[in-house]
């Protein structure tokens, strides 16, 4: 009798917790858990990145940097995926790719914003900065702003102004000194007006190319030579087709990060927020790392000796620069003379 009471009490005693535990519905649905390993696709937000640079120059490391910066604020939220080398998209087809939302974003120079919104060019004018902190006075101050402000009521949202560095001059069978040597020579070149008035006041003709359909053309001579930083011209090799290097710092070459709008106004005001701050923080980072980046990379051409180096004297930058002067009559029109009056007051106060 004994044995059956404990054996009974057993039953009930079980039966009572599976009651408890197993059919107490409303206690379950209440409780939700986070798994950090396993969070739910469609928590996460994917921003793919496209563009045509290397991964080991400014714009790719500052793509980079960017992404991390966005990935740690957001506890892993918003994963940025990049997609550099034009292994995605490359000049010719990464605007229209943003635009329809193929991508998030894109980085392209701003010589190739400024063929969609031509007060861009402004940025390309030769001999428009003397050194790199006039460059960050434009990018940072009332011309950055005016520029990315102007994206407004376009569809796609202007995040910032990313640095590269000046732009030299490559060619294949003489060497660039003086403005007359430019004379026939045939350039590839990136698109945009203030580019293309330069290499017709220099009695040059050129072929507006895609970034990565530049060595190609080098290589069969479909051009002379090109113009282009350091750091792009080392990774890109461009050394190998071409002979002479001229250090020219004629004009400079950075970025326009461009976001899908619609993308942009679908994320919440914290995302946003993040995005930002993010932006904000690998810009800076781009800012103080940039100049170093192609200072490697002018390490690098020099070591490997295939390219034989020229430096422009002073009377000689000169003469370009003189030369080159009609290129800003033309912009002044696209322009307006605000923009060019800041220009002007930016190369006074770093001239030296
Ligand atoms: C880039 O740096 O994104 C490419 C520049 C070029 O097209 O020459």
């Amino acid at each position: 009798m004994r044995n059956f009471v404990i054996i009974l009490s057993f039953i009930v005693a079980g039966i009572i917790s599976a009651v408890m535990i197993g059919f107490d519905m409303e206690g379950i649905a209440s409780d939700t858990y986070y798994d950090d390993e396993q969070e739910g696709l469609q928590e996460q937000i994917i921003i793919r990145f496209s563009h045509v640079a290397a991964e080991n120059t400014p714009k790719g490391r500052t793509a980079t940097k960017f992404a991390a910066l966005l990935e740690d604020k957001t506890n892993g939220k918003v994963k940025v995926h990049i997609f550099p080398n034009a292994i995605l998209y490359n000049d010719a087809n990464e605007w229209k790719a943003v635009q329809n939302g193929s991508v998030e974003m894109i980085a392209p120079a701003t010589a190739k914003i400024s063929e969609h919104y031509p007060i861009w060019q402004i940025l390309d004018l030769p001999f428009a900065f003397p050194n790199y902190r006039a460059v960050e006075a434009a990018y940072e101050g009332k011309i950055g702003k005016a520029l990315l402000e102007g994206l407004e009521h376009t569809n796609v949202k202007g995040l910032d102004l990313w640095y590269n560095g000046f732009k030299q001059i490559t060619t294949q069978e003489s060497v660039i000194r003086t403005p007359d040597d430019f004379s026939r020579l045939h350039f590839r070149t990136m698109p945009g007006a203030v580019i293309q008035e330069q290499f017709n006041q220099l009695n040059a003709s050129t072929s507006i190319l895609p970034f990565n359909k530049t060595y190609q053309n080098l290589k069969v001579d479909f051009v002379d030579g090109q113009e282009n930083t350091l750091s792009n011209i080392n990774t890109k090799k461009f050394y190998e087709h071409q002979q002479y290097l001229t250090i020219s710092n004629h004009g400079y070459l950075g970025y326009g990060v461009l976001m899908n709008r619609d993308f942009w106004n679908g994320l919440s005001s914290q995302v946003q927020e993040s995005i930002n701050e993010a932006m904000h923080e690998a810009t800076a980072w781009g800012r103080r790392h940039a100049i170093e980046i192609n200072d490697q990379h002018a390490r690098a051409i020099r070591s490997n000796q295939s390219l034989e180096i020229y430096t422009l004297s002073a009377e000689e930058r000169a003469q370009w620069r003189k030369a080159l002067r009609p290129v800003y009559n033309e912009a002044e029109q696209t322009v307006g003379s605000d923009l060019m009056e800041e220009i002007e007051t930016i190369k006074e106060n770093y001239a030296h």
